[in-house]
């Protein structure tokens, strides 16, 4: 059984003279202070600016960007076929190759170099086609030309299902002369240079929107995509008349919320600490993505980093001893916090391997902190997914919704409280819908083919409705002929 210690607990549990001013200390009041009050507050200003996203006008300068996908329809549980797969900008980059229907794939994952990620766009470009070739090849399937989804999880101005202009890099990412460019092209011409393969029609698409077609194969009703994992995100199925810079009326579109974005605009100023700014300062996007800084996986670990070096520099950790690694930048790993919260032994191991010279007061602080900084990511998200929920309820004029949620992302799969944490404060944010939430399993890599499927199943449906107009034609001519 997983045991986070509230702070009564580990009030008792320490024999230190100084142990009530360590956890009355004003950091971790700062960062507990998320009441249910606050959540909402915080769930009303991003209903404010999914608004904003999709308004004609204001869309420009939105900081939610609601970016339409062209993705209009979710999967039926019919569709099949053979496809390739990318799969960049979470935790590894992949290469798929996915059979629908049987859910059978083969992956190969290609690491990318940090200098990579900060290079040209050509050289990155270069070496996804390089590891698609070398996939190919190895796989047998360097004669056929198979559609390709790929998956690209950063925020784009999508203007076509095979035209995507990056708005900006996200997550660590910063290769020169890719932003402002169709990232498809990009990846044809680095294929074309090579020139030893072709590759079919392509489907570009976000993670969340992978996500959310991976699981929609499963359960049908499953309308919302949510990465919490390196970034985070979320899509969902809106109804085309709210998309104000969309022609049409009927039918809905999925649109990428680019959530990671909210507060670009200083509206959560009031609920950032000083180790929020800290963190937005030091990283390599300032004063963007300031909802992902206090959410996902890249910045969790440093943010608990901070609040130990701040407590420590106030002599109430380690007998004020700052050692060389808590010291570094990027040093505490978000995967540290859960292996801290999921058990004391854990976290004197970890504290052991950092150089720190801790008791038993400064290992339990140290869990609290953990837990404090996973809670409030878990919070904020809960609060974002119920704007969400609530928005979908409210177009749908309905009284109660039942819908899903798939979900994917280091965080939320690997951190042991996480998700219940989550689903709770969604519940009580949301209590007029009824939520199931679904981990997808790959669903970057098979929710690009499933978008491509999808595409097909509809572009099959609508030819066999042609040919069929066509043949009542035919047949009403042959009648008017046989009349003369
Ligand atoms: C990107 C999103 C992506 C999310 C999760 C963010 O940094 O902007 O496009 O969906 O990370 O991977």
């Amino acid at each position: 059984e997983v045991c986070v210690p509230s702070v009564e607990q580990v009030r008792r549990s320490g024999e230190n003279e100084n142990r009530t001013q360590r956890l009355d200390c004003k950091q971790i009041k700062a960062l507990r202070f998320l009441s249910p009050e606050t959540l909402q507050e915080v769930s009303a200003r991003l209903r404010k600016d999914l608004l904003r996203g999709l308004g004609k006008h204001s869309h420009h300068k939105a900081p939610v960007k609601m970016l339409p996908t062209f993705v209009r329809a979710t999967p039926d549980g019919t569709e099949k076929g053979d496809f390739l797969a990318l799969d960049l900008g979470g935790t590894n980059f992949r290469v798929l190759h996915v059979r629908v229907e049987e859910e059978a794939q083969k992956v190969q994952i290609c690491a990318i170099p940090q200098e990579m990620m900060l290079g040209t766009g050509e050289q990155l470009f270069d070496h996804i086609a390089t590891c698609l070739g070398d996939f190919l090849e190895s796989h047998n399937l360097k004669g056929q030309t198979l559609p390709l989804g790929f998956t690209f999880s950063f925020p784009c101005e999508q203007l076509e299902i095979d035209k995507s202009i990056l708005i900006r890099w996200t997550k660590g990412f910063n290769c020169s002369g890719v932003e402002g460019k169709d990232v498809v092209q990009l990846l044809k011409e680095a294929i074309h240079r090579r020139g030893d393969y072709h590759i079919g029609s392509v489907a570009m698409v976000n993670d969340t929107v992978g996500t959310m077609m991976s699981c929609g194969y499963k359960d049908q009703s499953c309308e919302i995509g949510m990465i919490i994992g390196t970034g985070t995100n979320a899509c969902y199925m809106e109804e085309i008349k709210n998309v104000k810079r969309i022609e049409g009326k009927d039918g809905r579109m999925c649109i990428n919320t680019e959530w990671g974005g909210f507060g670009d605009d200083g509206c959560l100023d009031d609920i950032l600490t000083e180790f929020d700014v800290e963190v937005d300062k030091t990283s390599i996007n300032p004063g963007v993505h300031i909802f992902e800084k206090m959410i996902s996986g890249m910045y969790l670990g440093e943010i608990v980093r901070l609040v130990l070096v701040k407590m420590t520099k106030d002599k109430l950790l380690f007998k004020g001893q700052i050692s060389e690694a808590l010291g570094t930048p990027g040093r505490f790993e978000t995967k540290f916090i859960s292996e801290i919260e999921d058990g004391l032994e854990n976290a004197k191991k970890i504290l052991t391997e950092l150089g720190l010279d801790w008791d038993l007061v400064d290992a339990s602080v140290v869990r609290l902190v953990c837990d404090t900084i996973s809670s409030r990511s878990a919070y904020l998200c809960a609060a974002a997914l119920a704007t969400l929920v609530n928005r979908i309820r409210n177009n749908r004029k309905l009284g109660h919704l039942k819908t899903t949620v798939g979900v994917d992302g280091t965080v939320y799969r690997k951190h042991p409280t996480f998700s219940s944490k989550l689903q709770k404060a969604v519940r009580l944010l949301a209590p007029q819908c009824d939520i199931t939430f679904l981990v997808s399993e790959d669903g970057s890599g098979t929710g690009a083919a499933m978008v491509t499927a999808v595409a097909q199943r509809l572009a099959h449906q609508s030819r066999l409705l042609e040919e069929s107009d066509g043949e009542d034609n035919e047949e009403e001519e042959e009648e008017e002929e046989e009349g003369q």
